[in-house]
């Protein structure tokens, strides 16, 4: 199981256009020297800002790794482990490399400071300590830190409601262009249908009135097959406007799919919503020269409407069928051995919320991509083809807005199973 949460911004506030602060920071202080960690201690801790400590690099490290920090003051000179070779550490790792560290050094000693820049501080602080100098200089790293992470946040949200506005905009263009020529058709049909009940109606009449045609007449007569033409011909209409029938109900869909709803909640049907979805999809799981056709088992409970944002909750459909689907193409790719196929289960679930359940049989993930799985930016696709966007867009839709959670089951190899639950109301 895995979840996401590089980005510790509450988004759900960004959403509603709200820039929030951050909650209480966390201060972690890296000192061997006893006297210095409690007066740092009391400082930031009487500042309101939470406090952890660790008297060597070692111990901080592993601190680090487990309370994510965000913001560190790190003394240079230390047994074992000294600072410089801390800091070291944490600027080569990944997961640590962002978080500010202020070192603390002797008054005098410019070369220190000179060689903690380097080494990717962003400040220091002179012993001995000046409580006043202390906490300008943390607040300012922590809000310079908190301005940075919400522009990355702002560019993450905009990435993502561009991507859900394109496929939006795709989707509504489609329905819009194709809706003039059927609404052209479906007119003409009308008219069409009852030219032709006139014209049989004047062909019965001259039967009637002519019963004896000449020749020509009657072989015409026996050469198109007039009595199976006038029987079926009717039908042939009615075929049609079933065909126009659906064509509008498809397009009715699709103008729903992709509806502006981001501000209002509406009850749906769900079922729709991935339907509509599949739809759309169906040219991916129709064979073709290099893909066998992927088999779509529904297996769909009986789910009451459900209070959400149906546009975003289509959107996160989207993305998890179109995983579903590249991973089963991959699969294919090297082994052609079981039947390509995506199981959707839907349940009612302590008659307060819903699972849905959709699985493939593609090639599945190893722990370390679904590690980072939700991780904005996260992709294992050729550029072009992922953005690394669809499943983090995927699990702020459906735990922030819609209150749920979104899991994902998955091996190597062993196909990829997304659950996810979201309350009726
Ligand atoms: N059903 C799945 N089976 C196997 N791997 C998956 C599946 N779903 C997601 N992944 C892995 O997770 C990664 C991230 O998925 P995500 O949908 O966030 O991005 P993407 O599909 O790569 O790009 P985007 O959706 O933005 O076009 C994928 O690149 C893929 O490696
Ligand atoms: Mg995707």
């Amino acid at each position: 199981m895995s979840r996401g949460g590089h980005l510790k911004i509450s988004t759900k506030k960004l959403f509603n256009g709200i820039i929030m602060e951050i909650e209480k920071s966390l201060i972690l202080i890296i000192d061997d020297n006893t006297n210095n960690i409690q007066l740092l201690f009391d400082v930031m801790k009487t500042h309101g800002y939470n406090v952890l400590v660790a008297n060597n690099g070692d111990s901080a490290l592993n601190k680090v790794q487990a309370f994510s920090p965000d913001l560190i003051l790190l003394d240079i000179m230390m047994p074992g482990m000294d600072g410089f070779e801390t800091c070291r550490r944490l600027k080569a790792d990944e997961k640590t490399k962002d978080i500010p560290v202020i070192f603390m050094t002797a008054l005098t000693n410019t070369a220190d400071k000179i060689k903690g820049f380097k080494l990717g501080a962003v400040d220091y602080i002179t012993k001995p300590f000046h409580q006043e100098e202390v906490l300008a200089r943390v607040n300012i790293q922590l809000k310079l830190r908190n301005l940075n992470r919400q522009l990355q946040q702002s560019q993450f949200q905009l990435m993502q409601a561009e991507k859900i506005c394109s496929l939006g905009q795709l989707v509504a263009g489609v329905a819009h262009e194709v809706n003039n020529p059927v609404g052209f058709i479906a007119g003409n049909l009308e008219y069409t249908s009852n030219y032709i009940q006139d014209l049989i109606s004047l062909l019965n009449l001259y039967q009637i009135h002519l019963p004896k045609p000449p020749v020509e007449i009657i072989r015409k007569v026996d050469e198109i097959d007039l009595d199976f033409l006038l029987e079926d011909l009717p039908k042939m209409i009615n075929s049609m406007n079933l065909g126009i029938e659906r064509i509008t109900e498809i397009m009715e869909s699709l103008r729903n799919f992709s509806r502006k709803d981001a501000t209002e909640k509406k009850t749906a049907d769900i079922h729709q919503g991935i339907d509509t979805t599949l739809m759309i999809l169906s040219h991916r799981l129709k064979p073709n020269k290099v893909f066998p056709k992927i088999e779509v088992v529904k297996e769909y409970g009986d789910l009451p409407e459900v209070e959400c944002y149906p546009g975003q909750l289509n959107q996160v459909f989207m993305n998890l069928l179109s995983n579903a689907i590249d991973a089963i193409e991959e699969e294919i790719k090297v082994s052609k051995s079981s039947i390509p196929q995506i199981r959707i289960n839907t349940a009612l679930t302590n008659n307060d919320s819903i699972k849905i359940s959709i699985k493939d049989n593609g090639n599945g993930m190893s722990k370390e991509v679904r590690r980072k799985l939700f991780d904005a930016f996260f992709t294992t696709k050729s550029e072009g083809k992922g953005t690394g966007l669809g499943l983090s867009i995927s699990y702020q839709i459906i735990t922030e807005i819609h209150g749920g959670s979104l899991e994902c089951f998955s091996s190597e190899g062993e196909g990829t199973e997304f659950v996810i639950h979201i309350p009726i109301k």
